[in-house]
């Protein structure tokens, strides 16, 4: 079990130095399942095909197959959890969307393993461990704390000098929440719209210091004219592009 979670952990740490975070993690996903299918295909099935051969043939099977069968299929029960949260995690960018999203994965295992003690006890008649609730609980704490810590600024993500006064404007925030929900679904490293695969025309809006750097193309393409949001499938209201105009004229 710790051979098999600190592989997992390795291989979440791995995924992120070459994938981005939602890819990592569906990965990791990919990974997981892997390795549970290989388990039912190459140790439980076959073992117990051969204690059955035995059982028909009249010799005593071996018990060391039946063993080794129970722990391949307690790991799985492990891994059911976790693998399911990496599949859907492509919907929850606050799991995948931090330098710490490796360190979350791990944590995901560890939720689940508890969450399937509490339950593996309770079916056998062991009684009910609550601990496992305190201690999932302490981990989920961990992750959100996690999740909500901004990286460490880089070259790219600091705002420049000379665009700090787009996000020193009292209404940046509102600016900034408009642009986050009417133009980011296309204009990011990710862009979460069908079709569309890397930020159209290299133009980002999904952090404070793109935003600052593109105040006037903002400005002029969904605050003067309505040629952004295209054919407005976002439905921008005019309020909100009443609101980028007034944010652009107040500062520049
Ligand atoms: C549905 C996807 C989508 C949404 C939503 C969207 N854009 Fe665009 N944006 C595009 C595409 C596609 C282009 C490239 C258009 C082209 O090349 O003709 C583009 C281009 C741009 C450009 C570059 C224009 C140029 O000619 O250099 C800016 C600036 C821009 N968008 C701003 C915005 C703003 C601001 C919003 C939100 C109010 C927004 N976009 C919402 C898809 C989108």
């Amino acid at each position: 079990m710790l051979v098999l979670f600190v592989a997992l952990v390795a291989m979440g740490w791995g995924y992120t130095q070459v994938f981005t975070g939602r890819a990592a993690f569906l990965h990791l996903g990919a990974f997981t399942a892997t390795i549970m299918s290989a388990n039912v295909f190459f140790i439980i099935i076959p073992n117990q095909r051969k204690v059955v051969a035995d059982l028909v043939g009249g010799r005593p099977p071996d018990p060391a197959l039946g063993k080794q069968a129970k722990q391949r299929s307690l790991h799985n029960n492990y891994l059911t959890l976790p693998v399911l949260f990496l599949m859907l995690s492509n919907h929850y960018p606050l799991a995948f969307g931090t330098a710490y999203n490796w360190i979350i994965a791990a944590l995901v295992f560890l939720i689940g393993v508890l969450i399937r003690h509490y339950f593996n006890s309770m079916h056998a008649g062991k009684g009910k461990p609550h601990w496992t609730f305190a201690a999932a609980t302490v981990l989920f704490i961990v992750i959100v704390w996690l999740s909500t810590v901004p990286r460490t600024p880089t070259g790219e993500s600091a705002v420049s000098a000379g665009d700090q006064k787009f996000v020193a404007a009292e209404n940046f925030t509102a600016v900034r929440d408009t642009v986050l929900g009417r133009c980011s679904m296309c204009h990011a490293a990710e862009p979460a719209w069908e079709g569309i695969r890397r930020a159209p025309k290299d133009v980002r809006l999904d952090t404070d210091a793109h935003i600052a750097a593109h105040a006037r193309e903002i400005y002029l393409q969904a605050g003067r004219s309505h040629a952004m949001p295209p054919g407005n499938v976002t439905q921008i209201a005019p309020e909100e592009r009443a609101l980028i105009v007034a944010w652009f004229e107040g500062v520049r």
